[in-house]
C-alpha cells in the first residue's frame, strides 16, 4: 500500500498522556488532508517490563527497522531505578538508537513570540531565538567500552565509563550539522572538551579537516563545552547550529529548552544512516522524559510531542505543509493565551494536557477552512 508505516511507542509516565493528543491530530489529518498512515503500537520502557519482562522486545526493534518512522513518547519509571542497567526502562530508547544507527539527534530550540514571558531569560536575550543542536547519539561515553562496576581488592568499588569517538562517527554527524547550517544561517559551532579529553581533541581535528575539504563555505567555530553552557545563557542568539557529542548534547539541549519556556516545548528528530531501500531510519520524540512527578495528573504540556510529529511529517514523510499547519496552530494557541502549568505566566489561561491538545486541533481546523 502507499501508506507510511509508523511505529508508535508511547512508553511511560506522561508519554501516553501527550501521545493521545497527537493521535487526535493524526486522525484529523487522515480524514481531511489525505495523510495515509499504517500505525502499529507497542509497549516500551516500564510498560514493556511489566508485561514482557524486558524494556523492549526484539520484535519491536525489528518493527522499528521496517517502519518509515518511529514515533516515541518517553520511558522511565522510578520503580525500576534499582535494577541492573540492562533491565532499566531507558534501555528501550538507547537500544533503538543503537540498533537503528540513529546517530544524529536534531534538537531545535525555537522561541514562540508568545512565550517571551515564560523564558527563564530576559526578553531581549531570547526574542527570535532559533538554534539547532545536533547531538551525536550512538557513541561517546553512553556506549564506550570498558564500562561497568568493579569491586576492588579492599572491597570498595569502581564505576567505569569510557568516552570513545572514531573519525567516521564524528564525520557523519558533522556532515548533518553542516548540511543543516547551509539551509539556515550557515554557521556551525563545534563543542567539545579538547583541552581535557583526547576524544574531544580528535572531534575538533576531524571537524576542522572535514570543513576544509567539503564545507569551506560554512562558517565554523569551536567552543569548549563548559563555556558553551555559559554562552547559551549569556547570549544564546550567537549560535546557529551547535554540533556536539552524546553527553554534552544531552545537557546543552535541556539547558536550551528553558530559553524557550519549558522542557515541555522541545521536539526532536533522530536520523540514521541510509538504508538499502534509499530511505533513512528516523525516530521522533520530545527531549523531555516521563516526568513521573506530574504523570497521571493531566497537566503535562503536549506541545513537544505534537511538534515532534510535525518534524516527522517534514523529515520522513515530506509533508512540510502539514508540519507548518501544526506549527502555526501551536503558535496561534499560545498567542491566544492558553498555557499549561509549565509555561504559565500572569494573565494567561491555564489549561491541562487535553485542552491544550484539543485547542491545537481546533486551530488547525480553523486555519485550513
Ligand atoms: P523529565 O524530562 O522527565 O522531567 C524533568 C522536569 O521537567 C520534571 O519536573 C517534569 O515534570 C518536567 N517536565 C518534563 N516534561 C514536561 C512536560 N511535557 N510538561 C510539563 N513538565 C514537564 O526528566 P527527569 O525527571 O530527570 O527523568 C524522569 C525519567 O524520564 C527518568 O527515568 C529518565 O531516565 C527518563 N527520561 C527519558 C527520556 C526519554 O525517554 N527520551 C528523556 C529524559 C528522561
Ligand atoms: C534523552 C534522555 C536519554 C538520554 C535517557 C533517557 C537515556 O535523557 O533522550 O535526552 O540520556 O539520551
Ligand atoms: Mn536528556
Amino acid at each position: 500500500s502507499d501508506a507510511h508505516k509508523i511505529l508508535v511507542l508511547a512508553g511511560d509516565g506522561i508519554g501516553p498522556e501527550v501521545m493521545r493528543e497527537v493521535a487526535r491530530i493524526v486522525q484529523w489529518l487522515s480524514a481531511h488532508r489525505g495523510l495515509k498512515l499504517e500505525i502499529k503500537e507497542e509497549l516500551v520502557g516500564a510498560s514493556s517490563l511489566a508485561v514482557h519482562g524486558v524494556p523492549i522486545r526484539d520484535e519491536v526493534i525489528e518493527l522499528a527497522k521496517q517502519s518509515d518512522a518511529v514515533f516515541f513518547g518517553s520511558v522511565g519509571d522510578p520503580a525500576w531505578s534499582h535494577v541492573a542497567f540492562d533491565k532499566r526502562p531507558e534501555v528501550a530508547i538507547l537500544k533503538l538508537r543503537k540498533e537503528l544507527e540513529l546517530f544524529a539527534n536534531l534538537r531545535p530550540a525555537q522561541l514562540f513570540d508568545a512565550l517571551l514571558d515564560a523564558s527563564a531569560l530576559k526578553p531581549e536575550v531570547v526574542r527570535g531565538l532559533d538554534i539547532m543542536i545536533v547531538r551525536e547519539t550512538v557513541g561517546g561515553i553512553y556506549f564506550g567500552e570498558p564500562r561497568g562496576i568493579e569491586t576492588l581488592p579492599d572491597g570498595s568499588k569502581k564505576g567505569i565509563n569510557t568516552e570513545v569517538y572514531t573519525t567516521s562517527e564524528i564525520e557523519r554527524v558533522a556532515r548533518v550539522a553542516f548540511d543543516l547550517a547551509r539551509k539556515r544561517d550557515n554557521r556551525v559551532c563545534s563543542v567539545e572538551k579538547s583541552n581535557v579529553m583526547e576524544s574531544g581533541l580528535l572531534w575538533k581535528e576531524v571537524i576542522t579537516d572535514l570543513h576544509k575539504r567539503d564545507y569551506a563555505d560554512v562558517q565554523l567555530t569551536h567552543m569548549l563545552a563548559d563555556n558553551c553552557a555559559m554562552q547559551l545563557v549569556r547570549d544564546p542568539k550567537q549560535f546557529d547550529v551547535i554540533v556536539t557529542g552524546n553527553l554534552f548534547g544531552d545537557l546543552l539541549s535541556d539547558l536550551a529548552s528553558m530559553l524557550t519556556g519549558s522542557l515541555g516545548m522541545l521536539p526532536s528528530a533522530t536520523l540514521g544512516v541510509e538504508r538499502a531501500d534509499g530511505k533513512r531510519n528516523a525516530l521522533y520524540e520530545p527531549i523531555h522524559g516521563s516526568a513521573p512527578d506530574i504523570a497521571g495528573k493531566g497537566i503535562a504540556n503536549p506541545l513537544a510531542q505534537i511538534l515532534s510529529f510535525a518534524m516527522l511529517l517534514r523529515y520522513s514523510l515530506n509533508r512540510s505543509e502539514d508540519a507548518e499547519l501544526i506549527e502555526k496552530a501551536v503558535s496561534n494557541v499560545l498567542t491566544s493565551g492558553l498555557r499549561t502549568a509549565d509555561i504559565m505566566s500572569d494573565g494567561m489561561a491555564r489549561v491541562g494536557t487535553e485542552m491544550m491538545g484539543q485547542s491545537v486541533l481546533r486551530e488547525m481546523e480553523k486555519l485550513s477552512s
